[in-house]
């Protein structure tokens, strides 16, 4: 399994962090990717990419985050070797709209350093599908990415999945009320998703309401089997060769 957003770059994780690793690769994870939101953490993010071979990391401006930071020191990091991926990036209505336009300005920033470095996106949107979808649309063919923890429609899905992006699915996946993302993951091909934690974050059934870790995935995993009727085996393929694919990572496929 692979868990392609984790933010062990977090406060959570400063006193076990080798521990959770450890009960990653316990739990059969392959590769984890850390996903940065701000300098500091796109910084922490890499270190630890430097610290495990199995890891990998991220590295943009989260929405929540526009206000302080820029994207100017990017570029210089999206040459490191770890680095696979620009975001954590995209557009958060439901925290704050106040700085609509400076988050639209930062996420196009990102964009535009996909399209040109090749790199895939990492998108975060809450109530702001059809707004992020609107501005990526007109890089049709020239970017790809996934739309993290996905929690719009299987009709939205769909029109991400024809810009060429992929679907993360999370812990929300495992609890009781979760008919949308039900829907979406038995209607959406497996080659479409991706599975991801987005620990500290989100953690899934059993362990809802406490800190999430990336060996959790798997609950994750098993949910998309059992919603699909397929077996644990096959999701467990299929995702990774997606994350392999989008974030060009283990080797040749
Ligand atoms: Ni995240």
């Amino acid at each position: 399994m692979i868990d392609t957003h984790a933010h062990l770059n977090t406060e959570e994780f400063k006193d076990d962090l080798d521990a959770c690793i450890l009960r990653a690769i316990e739990h059969n994870i392959e590769h984890i990717i850390v996903i940065g939101m701000d300098e500091a953490s796109n910084q922490r993010a890499i270190e630890i990419a430097e610290s495990y071979d199995f890891v990998y990391a991220s590295v943009g401006i989260h929405p929540g985050f526009v206000d302080q930071g820029n994207t100017e020191h990017l570029s210089n990091l999206l040459k490191h070797p770890k680095v696979v991926a620009i975001g954590e990036c995209g557009l958060d209505f439901y925290w704050t709209k106040e700085n609509i336009e400076k988050q639209k300005d930062i996420f196009i920033k990102q964009i535009e350093l996909a399209v040109e470095s090749k790199y895939p996106l990492v998108i975060h949107t809450r109530n702001s599908f059809t707004e992020a979808y609107d501005l990526i649309k007109p890089y049709q063919g020239k970017v790809t990415g996934v739309f993290h923890c996905f929690s719009s429609n299987v009709d939205d899905a769909k029109k991400a999945i024809d810009l060429g992006f992929y679907i993360g699915i999370d812990g929300p996946v495992t609890y009781k009320k979760a008919l949308e993302t039900f829907e979406l993951v038995k209607n959406i091909d497996l080659k479409h998703l991706l599975i991801e934690t987005d620990s500290p974050y989100l953690a899934p059934v059993p362990f809802r309401g406490k800190r999430n870790e990336p060996s959790y995935v798997r609950f994750v995993a098993e949910k998309i089997a059992e919603i699909k009727e397929v077996s644990l085996a096959e999701v467990i393929k299929q995702t990774s060769l997606n994350a392999k694919m989008l974030f060009n990572i283990g080797g040749n496929l």
